[in-house]
C-alpha cells in the first residue's frame, strides 16, 4: 500500500492567524505543511521567510516542507534548516551547482528534493538520484495559488514515478498546483504520493470535508 500524503499550502491560508490556520489544518488530517517561499526576482510573487517558518514551527509536529521559489538559493538554506524546516526543494534552474545546494540541504539536516515546472525538463535528476529525497512536480507554472492543473503534469509524474522505482530508493513524489477533489486521483494513479493543495483547502471552510474527500478518492485508486 502507499502511504499518501496530503500537504496543504500556506499560501491560501489567513496570514493573520497563522498558527491557528496550521494547528487546524493538521487537527483536519493534514500530514505535512507545505511553505511557498517567493522572493520576486525568481518568481512574480514575494511570501515568506525563515522567521515564519520558525513562528510556526512550535504549532505543528508534522514535518514543515519548504518550497524554495528563490534564486540563488543556497545562502538561505541554513537559515531555513535553523527556522525548524524538515525538507526543503528547490528549482534547479535556480541552482548553479544542484548537487552542490542538494548535499548543503542535506548536511543542514533536511531531506532535499528538486523540484519540475510545467517547461523544466526531467534530465536533472539523472546524477543526483542517490542525492534526493523528494521529487516535487509543479502542476501549474509556479508563483500564485488557485491556478489550473496542466494536465502533461501527469506524464511528469509517471517519469518520476519511472525513474523512483528503477533506484529503489525512498523517494517522496509531491505534485503542486490546481490539486483538487477531482483530480487528485488522476495524481495518484499517475504515482504520485504526495499531494500540495492550496485554495482547495484553505479556501474551503471545512478543511476535514475536505481532506477526507480527498483521501476517499485516493482510495479509489487501489494503490
Ligand atoms: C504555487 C505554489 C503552490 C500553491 C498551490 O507556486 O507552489 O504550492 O500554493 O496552490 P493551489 O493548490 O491553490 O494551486
Ligand atoms: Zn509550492
Amino acid at each position: 500500500m502507499t502511504t499518501f500524503r496530503i500537504a496543504p499550502s500556506i499560501l491560501s491560508a489567513d496570514f493573520a492567524r497563522l498558527g491557528e490556520e496550521v494547528r487546524n489544518v493538521v487537527a483536519a488530517g493534514a500530514d505535512i505543511i507545505h511553505f511557498d517561499v517567493m522572493d520576486n526576482h525568481y518568481v512574480p510573487n514575494l511570501t515568506i521567510g525563515p522567521l515564519v517558518c520558525q513562528a510556526i514551527r512550535p504549532h505543528v509536529q508534522v514535518p514543515i516542507d519548504v518550497h524554495l521559489m528563490v534564486k540563488p538559493v543556497d545562502r538561505i538554506i541554513p537559515d531555513f534548516a535553523k527556522a525548524g524546516a524538515n525538507i526543503i526543494t528547490f528549482h534547479p534552474e535556480a541552482s548553479e551547482h544542484i548537487d552542490r545546494t542538494l548535499q548543503l540541504i542535506r548536511d543542514n539536516g533536511c531531506k532535499a528534493g528538486l523540484v519540475f515546472n510545467p517547461g523544466t525538463p526531467m534530465h536533472y535528476l539523472d546524477h543526483v538520484m542517490d542525492k534526493i529525497d523528494m521529487i516535487l512536480i509543479m502542476s501549474v507554472n509556479p508563483g500564485f495559488g488557485g491556478q489550473s492543473f496542466i494536465p502533461e503534469a501527469l506524464n511528469k509524474i509517471a517519469y518520476a514515478r519511472k525513474k523512483i522505482d528503477e533506484s529503489g530508493r525512498d523517494i517522496m513524489l509531491e505534485v503542486d498546483g490546481g490539486i483538487k477533489i477531482d483530480n487528485i486521483a488522476a495524481a495518484a494513479a499517475a504515482g504520485a504520493d504526495t499531494f500540495v493543495a492550496g485554495s482547495a483547502i484553505f479556501g474551503q471552510p471545512d478543511y476535514k470535508g475536505v481532506i477526507d474527500a480527498m483521501r476517499e478518492q485516493l482510495a479509489t485508486t487501489g494503490k
